[in-house]
């Protein structure tokens, strides 16, 4: 991209924009510029490959570059600019990495009278406490913002240049003016500086005398973490942006001030409700930090093994989903037992706390909800975002549109290219008003209708425990009765726990039905394990010779246990112990031991109460003597990946004949061949995958593994300690 490349000031940040070109192939001839007091540092360099070569002559360094990066500290880039004034060439791209703008527009205004059309600003939003090219990572820019501060004289193709050259390092580039970008920087990253500057400047005298720091742990840790940032960088970045910081620094005094004054007065309730909403905005943050910087998770898996011994899988999805929406709706306190704390069950958690609900913990799976009553919910500040949760967005679809206030509902990637028609059609009906995309996907904006909606009689198209649920809760605000008529069973938690709740639901036969008449009052819950996660080690202990495991406490309510009759089918021998009722819903404990397996035809009947074991019952028939086929479960298509193409083609690199269809998949049963597959980012995939490694002959690579978060952040710790040989990697 730039045949000769110069980079001035080759510390972390140079150093990185170096390195970063470098493995980018962006430039073949990188060229370090400093002073004499930095010879060592640019030796360093050197020796490092992270340069070609230095020069401490400024027009040497810059003789016929195509792209000059200024990358000192903000303060000096004023010299830096003096000294490139009198070689500035038309014909150089000039740019920087400076992380405060005004500061570096006025320099160059008193430089050169008005900023020169190529030179173009930015500043990535990256680096590190440490300084020095021996800290300059290559990856330093990937996934990290940049922003470009364009001026309306900036060159464009100067603009698009640099803009290229970022995005091909791997950033996500955004464009905003010098006084937008100054004041944001301000308040999302000086100011926090100078509060973590300030605190460790007072307790480090206090620990002098005291030695108050033996006693502080990860929170003083965390919040200080960047007090260890450069002293003489940002002591040049607070002065150069002063103008934003000190403003700031005004409404923090107040805001303390405010604190101290609550703290007086024992005012609980007004201290519980800034910290609650620092608490959300928080999480708010996180979302949108992690969804922009997703980690990339690599299951590594070596074949063979066997699973034995004893385990309890985290709570169930499904349930933990409703025990959130329910006790908030309730009257009274719900007490929570077994919640699930996992993405999904966590995303309905923050969505009803932004709805104002006080909910604690979770501690140990354990939570108190402070239920609001059924006309209790408050609107949400912002867009309720459910990461890549199906259950929350469709459910809370139902139960927001009868709501007095508006909401909208965003998802991850995934969520947000997922059928949404088939809760806004029926929804509609109901005299619901829901704007979807064109392609009826997410984000959905819902005009609250309090009192406005109406009880349809609905038959379901499709066998969907999430469409049933949404208009149940819709029909709680509905006027006249809400029936919904299921074409096969699904899973029955919503009427269960409406039961437990004592809100009067109706069933006849296949048709459910409920009214506004009711009120939700509060009740205990005790959240069994998700049939869902254990049915990875009841695969893995039926294919796996000499497995042995007992898993326990998990919910064996009869519209879910479709993974064990088609198990039991294949051969396998898993038995049903101590079975019992717990709040509701039947629990048991399983225990499996290996047993070969025989392809069969899985009956459509079944394809409902297993629909999100698939993935791997897939593995099973991998596994198994014979044909296995499955047919009437094209609604696999549409679950967080279409997982009937994404297995067949997962299933084909690891050597397995599998053949996809419209609505199922042809698998022969054989050998499993190792090779590198991925999961589409979808939870089950990969797990399915690692479990396919206890009969593989050779390693089983699974690329885009995050998302195990979502269900189970468990499933690699537990999987290992039963004993299949599984790791995990992070970049
Ligand atoms: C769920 C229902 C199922 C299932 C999903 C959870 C629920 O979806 O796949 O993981 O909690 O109601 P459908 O009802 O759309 O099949």
């Amino acid at each position: 991209m730039f045949d000769k490349l110069c980079v001035i000031g080759v510390g972390l940040m140079g150093g990185s924009v170096a390195r970063a070109a470098r493995i980018n192939a962006l430039s073949n001839n990188i060229l370090g510029y400093g002073r004499l007091e930095d010879l060592e540092n640019l030796e360093a360099a050197k020796r490092l490959g992270v340069i070609d070569n230095y020069t401490l002559h400024i027009e040497e360094a810059v003789k016929d570059a195509d792209c000059v990066v200024i990358a000192t500290p903000v303060e000096s880039i004023e010299s830096i600019l003096a000294l490139l004034q009198p070689v500035w060439s038309d014909r150089t791209i000039y740019t920087d990495v400076g992380s405060t703008k005004g500061s570096v527009v006025a320099a160059a205004q008193r430089v050169f009278g008005v900023v020169p059309s190529n030179f173009v600003l930015a500043h990535p939003i990256a680096g590190g406490e440490q300084s020095g090219v021996e800290a300059a990572v290559d990856d330093l820019f990937v996934n990290k913002r940049l922003i470009i501060s364009p001026l309306n004289h900036t060159c464009q193709d100067a603009l698009q240049q640099i803009r290229s050259f970022w995005e091909r390092c791997g950033s996500e580039v955004s464009l905003m003016d010098v006084e937008k970008h100054d004041a944001i920087l301000a308040a999302t990253s000086h100011l926090p500086h100078v509060l973590a500057f300030a605190l460790v400047e007072m307790l480090g005298h206090q620990d002098e005398q005291n030695e108050i720091f033996n006693y502080a742990a990860g929170g003083f840790r965390d919040f200080t973490r960047i007090a260890s940032s450069d002293p003489t960088m940002w002591r040049d970045i607070c002065l150069a942006n002063k103008n934003e910081i000190i403003p700031l620094l005004q409404q923090t005094r107040a805001q303390l001030e405010k604190i101290q004054s609550l703290l007086e007065h024992d005012d609980g309730q007004q201290l519980f409700e800034i910290f609650a909403y620092a608490n959300t905005a928080r999480q708010r943050f996180l979302n949108q930090f992690e969804g922009n910087m997703t980690k990339t998770i690599t299951f590594k898996v070596q074949p063979g093994g066997m699973l034995q011994g004893e385990a309890r899988v985290p709570g169930d999805k499904s349930m933990s989903h409703r025990s959130i929406m329910l006790g908030s709706l309730a009257d009274g306190v719900t007490h929570v037992k077994g919640f699930l704390e996992a993405e999904d069950a966590l995303a309905t958690l923050q969505a009803f706390r932004d709805m104002g609900v006080e909910i604690e913990g979770p501690v140990d799976g354990c939570l108190t909800i402070h239920g609001v009553g059924k006309h209790g919910l408050k609107a949400p500040k912002n867009d309720l975002y459910l990461g890549n949760s199906g259950t929350s967005m469709r459910l809370l679809s139902g139960l927001l549109a009868g709501q007095s206030f508006n909401s909208v509902l965003t998802g991850d990637k995934s969520l947000s290219g997922r059928p949404m028609k088939r809760v806004t059609e029926p929804l509609a009906l109901m005299g619901a008003d829901i704007k979807a995309t064109e392609n009826g996907t997410a984000p959905l904006y819902i005009t609250g209708k309090a009192g406005q909606l109406h009880g349809i009689d609905y038959v379901m198209p499709m066998a969907s425990a999430q469409v049933k649920s949404c208009l149940l809760l819709a029909g709680m605000y509905a006027a006249g009765e809400t029936s919904v008529t299921e074409p096969a069973p699904t899973r029955d938690h919503t009427e269960r726990m409406l039961s437990g709740f004592s809100y009067p639901v109706k069933q006849q036969g296949s048709k459910v039905s409920i009214t506004a008449e009711g009120k939700l009052t509060a009740a205990d819950i005790d959240v069994p394990s998700d049939i869902s996660s254990a049915a990875f080690f009841l695969v893995g202990a039926s294919i796996a010779p000499g497995s042995d495991l007992l898993l326990k406490h998990v919910g064996i309510n009869p519209t879910r246990t479709g993974v064990i009759d088609i198990l039991r089918l294949m051969g396998a021998n898993i038995e049903v112990l101590n079975e019992r009722i717990v709040g509701g819903e039947p629990v048991a404990d399983l225990h499996v031991v290996y047993s070969p397996l025989t392809g069969i035809d899985i009956p459509e009947a079944l394809v409902p109460l297993a629909i999100d074991e698939f993935p791997v019952l897939f593995v099973a028939a991998a596994c198994a003597k014979g044909q296995t086929r499955l047919s009437g479960a094209e609604e696999l298509r549409v679950k967080e990946s279409d997982r009937i193409q994404v297995m067949a083609d997962g299933l084909q690199i690891l050597g397995v004949d599998a053949q996809p269809t419209h609505d199922g998949m042809v698998i022969q049963g054989g050998a499993i061949g190792g090779g590198t597959v991925t999961s589409h980012g979808d939870h089950r995939i990969a797990m399915a995958f690692s479990i396919a490694g206890l009969r593989a002959n050779a390693d089983i690579t699974i690329l885009d593994c995050a998302n195990v978060n979502t269900s189970f952040p468990e499933f690699k710790d537990l999987v290992h300690r039963l004993g299949l040989a599984l790791v995990c990697e992070e970049s």
